[in-house]
């Protein structure tokens, strides 16, 4: 009696009704299929609550924001803040399914944060991508601070790890640290090395070409300042130069309060 057919067939509920072998193996299967599935949910369960650890907010804290709440009518150009609203959106759809870079660019108050946060919101609603938020601002004061801090060296490298393994990441006011880039220093040096291998990690490709990760930046330095800022090659890997694949809220009023 060692194997689960004996063992169902010695059973009396079954025994009126014997189970065929096709029926055992459907019946095994169904059951890898499930155990497997509840191992892939178990993952990307404590994935996610390594990103939610390591995404870097800044005083803050935690933001959040919709694509329901983004509301044309606090700009002036409301045709413009509408279409700025679809053409997010329609990115956001096509990344539920591929991988690339976006961009946001404009003024500081236009609503870039907040479309990326409609952005992880959709993500997290209507697809199994993770993502990570970064205020890069913020994180240059954790890289900067102290090095010979063990916790703190900790903290940085974990930061690392996930920004370069995360499917989608969010880099929010890039170019918004680059004061200190352009000093000497050991500490500047450890920056730019750092983004270097994050921007290194984010551009891999599967065996087919797809890009493996996907970055989403808002800034509102443009290219020629942020190459001049960081390096040709941290941007090229980091910014997108597609088209339709960049957002531009130039035009809108900055409505922070
Ligand atoms: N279209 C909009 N509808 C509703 N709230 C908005 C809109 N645009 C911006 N806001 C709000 O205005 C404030 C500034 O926007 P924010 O996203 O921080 O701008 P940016 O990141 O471009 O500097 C935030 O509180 C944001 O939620
Ligand atoms: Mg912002």
């Amino acid at each position: 009696m060692n194997s689960l057919k004996d063992m169902l067939e010695s059973d009396e509920r079954f025994t009126k009704n014997k189970v065929s072998d096709e029926e055992l193996q459907a019946w095994r299967e169904k059951v890898e299929r499930e155990d497997q599935e509840r191992v892939r949910q178990a993952l990307i369960k404590n994935r996610s609550r390594i990103y939610k650890r390591d995404s870097v907010w800044g005083t803050s804290g935690e933001q959040t924001f919709t694509f329901q709440k983004w509301n044309p009518k606090v700009q002036p150009n409301q045709k413009l803040a509408h279409d700025i609203w679809k053409k997010s959106a329609d990115i956001t759809k096509r990344m539920f399914d591929s991988n690339f870079n976006v961009l946001f660019y404009g003024e500081a108050g236009t609503g870039k944060t907040a479309m990326v946060l409609a952005i992880i919101d959709a993500l997290k609603q209507h697809s199994n991508k993770l993502s990570m938020f970064v205020s890069v601002m913020d994180l240059r004061e954790l890289i900067m601070y102290d090095f010979n801090d063990t916790e703190a060296a900790i903290k940085i490298k974990n930061i690392e790890r996930s920004m370069r393994e995360v499917d989608v990441l969010i880099l929010d006011d890039f170019g918004s640290e680059a004061g200190g880039m352009k000093n000497e220093g050991s500490a500047t040096e450890r920056l730019q090395q750092f983004w270097f291998r994050v921007a290194e990690a984010r551009q891999v490709k599967d065996k087919d070409g797809n890009k493996r990760y996907s970055t989403i930046v808002t800034t509102n330095n443009d290219r020629g300042d942020l190459e001049r800022m960081y390096n040709k090659k941290i941007v090229s890997r980091l910014i997108t130069k597609k088209a339709e694949n960049t957002v531009v809220f130039d035009g809108l009023d900055d409505v922070r309060e």
